[in-house]
């Protein structure tokens, strides 16, 4: 969905940066890409970038943990039987897309809420807690649609309204998404 999105800015007419983690599908090749593997490079690269933008969309499912220790080497089963059980101890990661929207001169944000449950009171929560401008709710209930498939099914959230959109490929949404988010600055700045 991530370069799906890009594409479409890109073919607005947008000069486009992806912070990307590491996927299995090409990026689009005008974009200027920016490769992390771990939430805090993606942090770091995402603060050093939001300095020069208009519009920043967050659409990487950045997890929430990471452990506190990271090994340098495989982890070795001891064999012992009393250790059948390791415990990894988590901490949590900076939220990025809040980060963004804490700073002063902030760019236009827009953010992804995946849900299972209750996606639209989810997604609107997020909207009001990280401070953002819009943000995409997505059903990822089904297999159909959502994770790994073409389809999603998603609604459109702003702090007064929402605009349920038809089941389409991730092209066709990411670009009434562009459009909408077009539309919003132009209504904005009026
Ligand atoms: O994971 P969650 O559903 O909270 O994600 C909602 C939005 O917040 C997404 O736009 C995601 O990219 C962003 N996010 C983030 N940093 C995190 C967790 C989520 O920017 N640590």
């Amino acid at each position: 969905q991530g370069y799906a999105i890009a594409t479409a800015a890109l073919e607005a007419g947008a000069k486009v940066t992806i912070i990307s983690g590491p996927t299995s599908i090409e990026p689009p090749d005008r974009a200027n890409m920016v490769d992390v593997t771990s939430a805090r490079e993606m942090y770091d690269a995402v603060q050093n970038t939001i300095g020069n933008i208009d519009i920043f969309i967050g659409v990487a499912a950045v997890a929430d943990y990471r452990p506190v220790n990271v090994a340098e080497q495989k982890i070795k089963k001891s064999g012992a039987p009393s250790n059948h059980r390791i415990t990894l101890e988590l901490v949590e990661n900076p939220d990025i897309i809040a980060s963004v929207a804490n700073q002063k001169d902030r760019p236009f944000i827009v953010g992804f809420a995946a849900e299972t449950d209750n996606v639209i009171e989810y997604a609107r929560k997020k909207l009001v807690t990280k401070n953002i401008d819009m943000i995409i709710a997505n059903d990822v209930s089904g297999t159909s649609v959502g994770f790994n498939s073409d389809q999603n099914s998603t609604t459109v959230l702003w702090p007064d309204r929402s605009e349920e959109l038809p089941v389409m490929s991730k092209a066709a949404i990411s670009s009434r998404i562009i459009e909408l988010v077009a539309e919003t600055i132009n209504e904005k700045s009026k």
